[in-house]
């Protein structure tokens, strides 16, 4: 008999054994200074980590061009790899499985002492982009040598820029000379919209393999003046494609919570399931969620895997208090970008510990 899944019943994603449903969504701290992982950064995903816990990471830039915020974690070179061992070991020796995320924050690309109005992107620039996606992914293999971390999840740069000022409708034929992920691009949504975000994923799969490739689209967001017209049909075609290449998961964020008409409640819209029927691989939820609307989508089969922010950012045992149903810290936002190693990063409180106290 078919035993209906749980938020906390193990689940297995491509060869890896998940102890439950609850994931680590990616957290950009701002405290991995000179863009390198930091002792501190060991000791926040060690808090976290367990056996069978999913865990990804906050993301890294691809380049020194990439990085967008303060702080954050680089991966394009071997001084960063070294950094980010120590943090990968500590992780595995715990038993939790760890994927890094790469991002390119696109329109918004960094300028060392200035995090100002953002240039715009040329389209000769995508190129040397994917490629730096393609080196970060191999960096990534090379800071566990036993392969058991592995990337990736490139963050299409849906983030910070307009696609259509990249890849003109009218443009035909390969853009990039010389790249693996060379294709013929036919329609004007392929060409236009997804082109980047395809070539990035295409080139990343060639590195790594696709079983160890995730992707995370977050189609609604508005955020840094990116929003577009036709969002869910760009990432409807994204998902068809990385469907095909077997790509292992689908990380996808919710539209915001809106006032249901009947309950006059702020609810999730629930707007996935259209990606999710195309998606064979794991579906991974994000956005809002809680303890009692991730155990009914997991339920519902809407989703395989919920991942949370916030609240695993504020509660380190967050699947713990899930499993004995207590209460949770609460997160304090106004430490989400600080750059102290220990404030609002390493201080949440263990239950366990409150436990102690109480
Ligand atoms: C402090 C903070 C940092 C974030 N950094 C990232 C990031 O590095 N990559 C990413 O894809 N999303 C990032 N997000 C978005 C979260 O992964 C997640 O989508 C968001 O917090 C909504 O999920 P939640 O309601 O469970 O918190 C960040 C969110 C917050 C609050």
């Amino acid at each position: 008999m078919e035993v209906t899944p749980d938020l906390l019943t193990p689940y297995k994603m491509g060869k890896f054994d998940l102890a439950h449903r609850v994931v680590l969504a990616p957290l950009t701290r701002c405290r991995s200074y000179e863009n390198m992982a930091q002792p501190h950064n060991t000791l926040y995903y060690e808090q976290r980590a367990a056996p069978g816990v999913f865990l990804i990471a906050e993301a890294s830039a691809v380049s020194e061009t990439a990085t967008g915020y303060p702080h954050v974690p680089g991966l394009w070179s071997q001084e960063q790899v070294e950094a980010w061992k120590p943090v990968v070991d500590a992780v595995h020796a715990k038993g939790a499985l760890f994927f890094c995320q790469l991002w390119h924050t696109g329109r918004k690309k960094s300028h060392t002492a200035d995090f100002g109005a953002p240039p715009k992107l040329e389209t000769e620039e995508i190129p040397q982009m994917v490629m730096d996606f393609r080196v970060a992914a191999r960096n990534g293999i090379k800071a566990d040598p036993r392969c058991q971390w592995v990337p990736h999840q490139p963050v299409l740069v849906v983030y910070g820029h307009r696609k259509s000022e990249f890849f003109p409708a009218s443009a035909s034929g390969p853009l990039y000379q010389g790249q693996p992920a060379q294709r013929q691009h036919g329609s004007s949504l392929d060409n236009r919209c997804s082109r980047l975000a395809t070539d990035v994923i295409a080139a990343v799969v060639d590195e790594v393999g696709a079983h160890r490739v995730g992707v995370r689209l977050s189609p609604f967001a508005g955020y840094t003046d990116c929003s577009e017209a036709d969002a869910e049909a760009h990432a409807l075609h994204l998902v068809h494609f990385m469907d095909k290449l077997g790509v292992l998961y689908c990380h996808m964020v919710e539209r915001r919570k809106c006032v249901n008409g009947n309950t006059g409640k702020l609810a999730i819209p629930h707007r996935l399931s259209p990606f999710r029927k195309v998606f064979k691989g794991t579906f991974i939820v994000n956005g809002g969620y809680d303890r009692e609307e991730g155990e009914k989508v997991v339920r519902d089969g809407y989703a395989d895997l919920v991942s949370y922010g916030r609240l695993f950012l504020a509660n380190p045992d967050l699947p713990e208090r899930f499993r004995k149903k207590v209460d949770l810290n609460k997160y304090d936002r106004s430490t989400f970008y600080t750059s102290d190693p220990v404030v609002g990063y390493t201080d949440y409180p263990f239950l366990s510990h409150e436990t102690q106290v109480a």
